[in-house]
């Protein structure tokens, strides 16, 4: 490579279970370095991919009654699909199950073994039987084990090793001498100390006998190869090593290994000194970023609060998570993720900053300039201060993806938005529109409709569809919607005559309301044995409006307070799924005296046709929302309790629009 091509992995991940927020944020931020660099106009290639061997997979394929095949093949698409809905340009997905890929594991391990490298020798341990998991005299808690804390047994088993310690030193030097190859220097710290404990050779073998489901050795076929030393080969694999000698040099060394910060021993401890027994460069950069929490806890199946991205989706839309990703964490560090962090940073910094800059630039133009983009304008000190402001902050963005501050290249790009809000308050072209000041009036809204061009390509990389939807609307022609940064970087772009559209809402505010099945679903309940015992069970059946009195001191409301809530009767008319959404419906409903439109979450619970002559009931005074951009006017009551999901119905004949009470 060098420093003309990018080449960017995120890990592979496992497939025991479906993706969360974790996965999503790795490759979300892949997805957006790839675009950025492919708007530089750098050769780019970005691999994703599975981690399909190993006893957690073949622990969830007996779990799941299937083969551990069946496993893998289940779950894959549950990643696959997630990329899809997140809009994710990999370029590549691989399976370690591929045989392009089981064929270079092999082949490296048989080079390995034949050079010595590779030893068989006796592997003593502390062996638990229900986790089939070796520990070391240290890892035991009280003489038990340390996971399910029952007695553990000593055990000698004959394996195979990787001479990891004779490489210790030279890491050491290779980690010292490049400062670059671990990142954030925290975690090369990190490397660093766990370095000066002496460094044993890596057991990479397991008998078939205790877990079959992995790449045979090619010298011993009754071993399996252990998974890390299987998976990490896939960045090297997927790049066509050892063979496609063209492809291989085209993209490696990888110009950057993101991961989270708990796998940071083996990309920056194992994974190097595989590649130098195998004769082959480092990557450039390991850059291990930290852990999303929720609020302040870790997330946690037991816990049951998992954030499910597809659902983030659907609640917010591809482009608003996307975005609150990035802007929201700091490589390097922990991030909360919060449904009110959410909503505070959405209605602050793409309602009101970014949606309003683009509602006003566009409503104006359509308006006053007939919907077409003035000539460029004499500039005067104002629009000077707007024009440095935008520009500097292309540079800013560009400086921040060389130093990984993505939120602060984003935070950037916010703070130009905000300028041109400002220049346009103080510039007041609705005042300008009154009076006879053409000459401004056009000056104003090509600086507006400027920064917005800019501003939009800065942000195309994290939210492609929303703006590339804002670039079309400024009259930019196709091949102009996906930006180059050199384009970014001048002013005054924006081509004269060019039709401007119409665009409806860019990010229509969030109000805070409750409608069934979405945010309650963002968080995923634990199943009910496995939930805490102090919470009770989550049976959403009520409206329950968060604003209402309560009686002092308990959780009791009055009469009075119920009686605001009004419910009706209502039968569905029709009912379709939401295009894009693998939970939505919109539902057409009859209230005897009027009619209306309400989008509930009943998918996978309810075949539309089937709702269609239901009668049910709904909240009628809620105040309208949008999901997924579509209004919704009311919400309908049912009773959740894990899995299932039912509507309530009238006992019998009542007409629609009857009062409940
Ligand atoms: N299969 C291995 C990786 C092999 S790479 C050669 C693996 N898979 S994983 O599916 O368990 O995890 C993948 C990634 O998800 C890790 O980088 C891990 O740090 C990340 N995350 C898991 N939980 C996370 C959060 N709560 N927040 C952010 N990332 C987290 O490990």
């Amino acid at each position: 490579m060098g420093n003309d091509t990018f080449y960017v992995t995120t890990p592979i991940y496992y497939v025991n279970d479906k993706p969360h927020i974790g996965h999503a944020y790795t490759t979300i931020l892949a997805d957006v370095l790839a675009r950025f660099h492919r708007l530089l106009g750098t050769p780019t290639h970005f691999l994703t991919g599975t981690d399909e061997h190993g006893q957690k997979v073949q622990r969830a394929a007996t779990e799941n009654g299937i083969t551990p095949q069946e496993q893998c093949d289940r779950t894959v698409v549950r990643f696959q699909e997630l990329w899809r809905k997140l809009e994710i340009t990999h370029d590549d997905f691989i399976r370690t199950t591929e045989e392009r890929h089981r064929r270079v594991v092999r082949g490296i391990l048989k080079d390995l073994y034949q050079r010595g490298e590779i030893y068989a020798s006796n592997y003593e341990g502390w062996y638990c039987v229900p986790c089939e998991r070796f520990f070391t005299e240290k890892d035991l808690i009280e003489a038990k084990c340390p996971e399910c804390k029952r007695s553990v047994e000593k055990l000698v088993e004959r394996n195979y090793f990787f001479r990891m310690t004779q490489h210790q030193q030279w890491l050491i030097d290779y980690i010292e001498a490049h400062p670059e190859f671990i990142q954030p220097p925290h975690r090369r710290q990190e490397t660093l100390g766990f370095l000066r404990k002496p460094l044993g050779d890596l057991c990479i073998s397991r008998p078939k006998t205790r877990l079959n489901w992995g790449i045979e050795l090619p010298f011993d076929s009754a071993y399996v190869t252990y998974v890390w030393f299987d998976a990490l080969v896939n960045y090297i694999s997927g790049v066509g090593y050892p063979d496609d000698k063209a492809t291989f040099g085209k993209w490696w060394p990888a110009t950057y290994h993101l991961i989270g910060k708990d796998i940071l021993t083996t990309h920056t401890v194992y994974w190097p000194i595989m590649l130098k027994a195998c004769g082959v460069e480092l990557p450039r950069t390991v850059f291990a970023h930290g852990w999303w929490l929720v609020g302040k806890d870790k997330m946690s199946k037991s816990v049951g609060n998992v954030v499910n991205p597809m659902d983030m989706v659907e609640k917010c839309g591809v482009d608003a998570f996307r975005y609150f990703l990035m802007a929201e964490m700091t490589l390097g560090q922990d991030a909360s993720f919060t449904e009110q962090a959410f909503t505070v940073r959405y209605n602050s910094d793409l309602a009101n900053d970014l949606g309003n800059l683009a509602s006003r630039v566009l409503k104006m133009v359509k308006r006053d300039l007939g919907g077409k983009i003035p000539p460029v304008p004499q500039t005067g000190e104002d629009e000077k201060e707007l024009m440095e402001l935008t520009l500097g902050a292309v540079a800013r963005v560009q400086e921040s993806l060389g130093t990984m501050q993505i939120d602060r290249g984003i935070a950037d790009t916010l703070a130009a938005v905000r300028a041109a809000n400002r220049y346009f308050e103080k510039m007041a072209p609705w005042k300008l529109a009154k009076s006879d000041d053409q000459a401004g009036l056009s000056r104003v809204l090509y600086c507006g409709a400027e920064s917005l061009r800019i501003v939009s390509g800065l942000l195309y990389p994290v939210m492609p569809g929303k703006m590339s939807e804002l670039r079309r609307a400024l009259g930019l022609d196709d091949t102009e919607i996906t930006p180059r940064l050199a384009d970014l970087a001048q002013w005054g772009k924006l081509k004269p005559g060019q039709c401007t559209g119409d665009i409806e809402s860019l990010f229509p505010r969030i109000v805070e309301t409750k409608p069934v099945a979405t945010m309650d679903t963002i968080v995923e309940p634990a199943s009910p044995a496995k939930a805490p015992a102090a919470k009770p069970p989550r049976t959403p059946v009520s409206a329950k409006p968060t604003n209402l009195t309560k009686v002092a001191g308990t959780d009791q409301i009055g009469i009075e307070t119920f009686s605001t809530v009004k419910l009706r009767t209502a039968r569905i008319t029709a009912a379709e799924p939401v295009k894009g959404s693998h939970k939505l419906v919109r539902l057409q409903v009859h209230l005897g005296t009027e009619d209306r439109q309400i989008v509930a979450g009943l998918l996978p619970h309810y075949r539309p046709e089937e709702l269609v002559g239901k009668t049910v009931v709904v909240v009628a005074n809620l105040e309208p929302a949008r999901l997924l951009g579509i209004e919704s006017n009311g919400m309908l009551l049912a009773a959740k309790t894990g899995e299932h999901l039912r509507l309530l119905t009238v006992d019998g004949a009542l007409p629609p629009g009857s009062e409940v009470s």
